[in-house]
């Protein structure tokens, strides 16, 4: 059985921990579900999807797992699907942040269930740290994946008490935390320092040309390219 997994998704269900539920929602091929459950990652799981063309791809590479019994398809918007069923780890993956959001403020009763919270936006990952941060959740891990030159950063949530101690910290801003990832710089990440120095350096021809306006953000990229040089280099 070939199922067309990339690095990208692998790299989500690197970060999967062990659950009874696997939601993936915007879910299309419903790949990341059928590998959890085929690695026994998740118990069961569901691909949920606003439309029926995807989850039709969804269906075949169910079909072609033989996981019938244990992977559904459900189609509607965002988590709506959800709503009666109990779901302890959702994944959102390959939409924009703006997105990703939106699906999850409208449904607080189903992320409150949830042991963990996978998202992957492809643009505005700071939107969806900050929502995270405003929602109660803790991050617990971040990686950053480089897929045909293109950079998609993932993060995973939990549940926490209080506010996530990540985003105290002496040398960054909240807001720039947010923009950057607390975990992909405590860590040192080295495809974020790829990211972060293709950043910094498209800011840095832009400054060079003339638009002095984003002169605040090509030093941001550039004192985040500086703390993710490895310790010793
Ligand atoms: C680019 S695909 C991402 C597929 C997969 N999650 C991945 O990361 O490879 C985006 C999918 O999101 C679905 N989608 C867009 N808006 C949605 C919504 N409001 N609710 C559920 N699914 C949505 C689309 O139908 C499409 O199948």
């Amino acid at each position: 059985m070939h199922l067309p997994m990339s690095a990208r998704l692998d790299a989500i269900l690197s970060l999967l921990l062990p659950c009874r539920e696997l939601a993936d929602v915007c879910s299309d091929h419903g790949l990341v579900p059928v590998v959890a459950v085929l690695r026994g990652i998740a118990q069961r799981a569901v691909c949920a999807d606003l439309r029926a063309a995807p989850l039709e791809v969804a269906r075949q590479n169910i079909a072609r797992a033989a996981l019938a019994d244990r992977v559904i398809v459900l189609q509607g918007d965002g988590l709506a699907p959800l709503v009666t069923r109990n779901a302890d780890a959702v994944v959102i993956a390959g939409v924009s942040g703006a997105l990703i959001v939106r699906l999850l403020a409208a449904h607080p009763e189903v992320t409150r269930g949830l042991t963990q919270l996978i998202l992957q936006p492809n643009q505005d990952v700071d939107v969806v740290r900050a929502w995270a941060l405003d929602a109660g959740l803790h991050l617990c891990a971040e990686r950053m994946v480089e897929e045909r030159g293109t950079f998609f950063p993932i993060c995973s949530f939990r549940q926490g008490e209080g506010r996530d101690p990540l985003y105290e910290h002496p040398d960054w801003s909240v807001r720039e935390l947010c923009v950057l990832g607390p975990l992909l710089i405590a860590q040192r990440d080295a495809a974020a320092l790829r990211a972060y120095t293709q950043q910094r350096d498209r800011l840095g021809k832009l400054v060079a040309k003339g638009f002095t306006a984003r002169e605040p953000e090509h030093a941001l990229w550039s004192r985040a390219c500086e703390a993710l040089v490895p310790v010793g280099s």
